[in-house]
């Protein structure tokens, strides 16, 4: 469990976290979800410690991570995996050496336990023949799919996703969404994913927290959010005429049930 406490960011003057707290479960993908500029990477980043909040402090299962001694933070860093926005794979190093690389620097692993650790990963993400392609040869899916498994190979306890399903064409985008739901449940990883897509939302939104503006709004999960009163989110969710018409589809079968329970009541009285 990741906990966050105030978490306040400018830069330059200008407010771009104000003072969020909140939660993040174990074996759960919890979404930070809000439009381009709300400060979800900034958040994100905040939380690894990438970069420093002005106040607030993040927790990793209880332990306090923000501005505690530098081998406790170490210790702590080597449990994060991340999957960076647009993959971020080492261009010059094939599919294997990309896996393989945390390894290296994380780890005293032998070169043989190496392999098989690469190849393990390679193949959870269903990427078992791919060791020696060169990550211009493969496409945008499964340089998603390098990323998931170089951020899971050293054992990672606390998994960051920024966008992990942007530039995937929409089914693409599912299939990724769901093997970092599945990997989450299945090492009981505390994942945290950046999005501002509802098709995430729908698929994977175990617990959501809604950022507007710097600060959380609300937070829930995938079948509350459909039906809340806070206005900036229900702009947010319903800008799409695709996601208005499924709230219109709901509303009615609501409707027409609690129609069909007053009529049986009517009869039994
Ligand atoms: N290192 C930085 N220096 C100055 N401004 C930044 C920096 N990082 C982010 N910002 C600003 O913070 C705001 C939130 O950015 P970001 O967290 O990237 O938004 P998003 O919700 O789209 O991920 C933006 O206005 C961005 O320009
Ligand atoms: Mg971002």
């Amino acid at each position: 469990m990741i906990e966050i406490h105030n978490i306040h960011k400018s830069f330059g003057g200008k407010k771009v976290l104000d003072g969020v707290s909140g939660v993040f479960e174990t074996g759960k993908t919890n979404l930070l979800l809000g439009a381009s500029g709300t400060g979800k990477s900034v958040l994100l980043k905040c939380i690894v410690g990438l970069i420093k909040p002005d106040i607030g402090s993040v927790t990793f299962d209880g332990t306090y991570y923000t501005n505690n001694k530098l081998d406790i933070r170490q210790e702590i860093r080597r449990k994060i995996g991340m999957l960076f926005q647009g993959s971020a794979l080492f261009d010059s190093m094939n599919v294997e050496e990309n896996v393989e690389f945390p390894l290296k620097m994380l780890t005293n692993m032998s070169k043989s336990e190496r392999m098989d650790r690469v190849n393990f990963c390679l193949s959870r993400v269903g990427l078992e023949n791919a060791n020696h392609k060169m990550p211009s040869e493969i496409s945008g899916g499964m340089k998603k799919r390098v990323g998931i498994a170089r951020a899971i190979a050293p054992n990672c306890t606390y998994l960051f996703c920024d966008e992990p399903n942007s530039g995937l064409d929409p089914q693409t985008a599912i299939t990724i969404d769901e093997l970092i739901k599945e990997i989450t449940e299945e090492y009981n990883i505390t994942t945290i994913i950046v999005t501002h897509d509802m098709n995430s939302v729908i698929e994977i939104g175990d617990k959501i927290m809604f950022l507007y503006k710097g600060k959380k709004l609300w937070e829930g999960n995938n079948v509350e959010i459909m039906d809340t009163d806070i206005k900036e989110l229900n702009d947010f969710i319903f800008a799409n005429r695709l996601m208005r018409d499924a709230k219109k589809v709901e509303d009615e079968r609501a409707e027409e049930e609690d129609r069909v329970e007053e009529e049986r009541k009517g009869e039994t009285r």
